[in-house]
């Protein structure tokens, strides 16, 4: 995927490349299961509005603004302000990025563990026939050890890609993986919206309650759209800083945020018709949802055929640790990079430091569901803090302050160099995006806070 070249800093090969590893980044378990997640518990068809709005007016400018500050410092999150603001405050955003790439990758790795864990259990036939799989869920989180292997398990593999398997692995697989998994996906929603009782899931996909939204929903869905996309902590800055002078930066975004888009929609096609036509479980089922509900369909589905269902059950699960890894990879590589770049470390050492601390922060994580599960503050557990703390405030005070460096600060000409690849590229969206970058984004971030503040 990157070729390093003679000044040490790699390129992406091909376009193909660029869009692979950003849409890698972005599509992952924020699309198949913390989506399902959010939506269930905040209400439904109105909050996906709500999240439309954010992807289109909020994390899409947020992420011309990462790929842009990227190309054009060569530079990791916190490199690049370093070169394109020197001096400047602003810093701390890029160490703001730092931080939440670190708490998202621990709480991550807990939830493609427990991925790993069912892609056994599929393969192992445990997963099909008549079972409570409420309680199948509940006994393993709370299990004080099992998960715990399994999210070590996602890491070292993480680490491992991180470490040398960039360039060869990532590109070729992904290619591969990637349509499968969106194939998969198609077949499932086809089939959960002919299941039983599926229109009631329909009808909470599709009609909208607005009085449901409430600040804290829209706080939600700007975290989502943020969190799904990848954007406001540095993670694109750093993957573009391998972009080459041809990579067409507005139209990369646009892609990478239509497949995520899709990919989300889609999971929420699967998720909610499988909810209603379940006995005994609820739409605010919680971080559960997916791995509750996805085990009625599979069994349902392959009624007839369980050989089918333990190997498509299988591959499924298999696909979205794929996902989970090409998404875990990015979030890690943003650490990684501040450490090799900036303190000139030997990249397996770096990769090292960033796998122990999520090691380490990941074992509270996985705690929380279990042994740790009353220790709550604000009725909020260490888990839930770290996913609060990172999608609901760091991303977005990032996100605000990259559109106001992007939109404000960095000389117009420089900003239009690199949107139009030096003039070379038509300036229709340009206009748009500016205008995006400088008011709507940072001003509706502000809202929002401000909103849930007076809440
Ligand atoms: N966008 C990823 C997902 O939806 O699963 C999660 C993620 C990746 C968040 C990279 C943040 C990040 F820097």
């Amino acid at each position: 995927m990157v070729s390093h070249s003679s000044n040490n800093r790699g390129n992406f090969a091909t376009r193909l490349g660029v869009i692979l590893a950003s849409a890698g980044s972005a599509v992952g378990l924020g699309n198949i299961w913390r989506f399902p997640t959010e939506v269930g518990n905040n209400g439904g068809a109105a909050f996906i509005l709500v999240y439309f709005g954010f992807v289109l007016f909020l994390a899409l400018p947020v992420m011309v603004c990462e790929f842009l500050m990227g190309r054009a410092s060569r530079s990791n999150t916190v490199g690049a302000w370093k070169v394109l603001a020197p001096g400047s405050p602003l810093i701390v955003v890029g160490f703001l990025g730092i931080l939440a790439g670190v708490l998202i990758l621990s709480f991550y790795s807990v939830v493609a563990g427990w991925t790993l864990d069912y892609t056994v259990l599929s393969l192992t036939c445990q997963l099909m026939g008549e079972q409570d799989f409420a309680q199948v869920f509940q006994a393993f989180v709370s299990n004080p050890w099992k998960p715990l292997v399994t999210m070590l398990l996602f890491l070292l593999v993480t680490h491992w890609i991180v470490v040398r398997g960039v360039e060869h692995g990532i590109e070729k697989y992904s290619k591969l993986m990637m349509p499968l998994l969106l194939l998969i996906i198609v077949v499932l929603a086809v089939y959960a919206m002919s299941m039983p009782g599926a229109e009631a899931g329909l009808m909470f996909l599709l009609r909208p309650d607005f009085s449901k939204v409430t600040p804290g929903v829209v706080l939600s869905a700007m975290g989502q759209a943020l969190f799904s996309l990848s954007v406001g902590l540095g993670c694109l800055t750093t993957y573009a800083s391998y972009f080459n002078k041809e990579t067409k930066l507005m139209s990369s975004a646009l892609s990478v945020c239509l497949i995520d888009t899709l990919v989300a929609v889609m999971s929420g096609f699967i998720i909610f018709p499988a909810v209603f036509s379940v006995q005994g479980v609820g739409v605010d089922a919680g971080p559960g949802l997916v791995f509750i509900t996805l085990p009625y369909v599979f069994n349902m589905a392959f009624s007839g055929m369980p050989l089918l269902g333990y190997l498509f059950s299988g591959l499924f699960y298999l696909l979205l640790i794929l996902a989970a890894l090409t998404s875990s990879i990015s979030m890690h590589e943003i650490s990684t990079a501040f450490l090799t770049d900036n303190y000139r470390m030997e990249r397996r050492r770096a990769a090292r430091i960033v796998t122990g601390a999520c090691l380490l922060l990941g074992i509270a994580c996985s705690l929380s569901f279990g042994p740790w599960k009353d220790y709550t503050l604000y009725g909020m557990t260490v888990f839930d803090w770290f996913d609060f703390v990172s999608a609901k405030f760091c991303m977005p005070i990032g996100a605000m302050f990259i559109c106001i460096f992007v939109g404000w600060v960095m000389p117009h000409s420089e900003v239009r160099a690199q949107l139009t690849n030096w003039g070379t590229l038509p300036v229709r969206l340009y206009g748009i995006f500016r205008f995006l970058a400088r008011w709507v984004a940072p001003l509706g971030v502000m809202i929002v806070f401000i909103n849930e503040l007076l809440a």
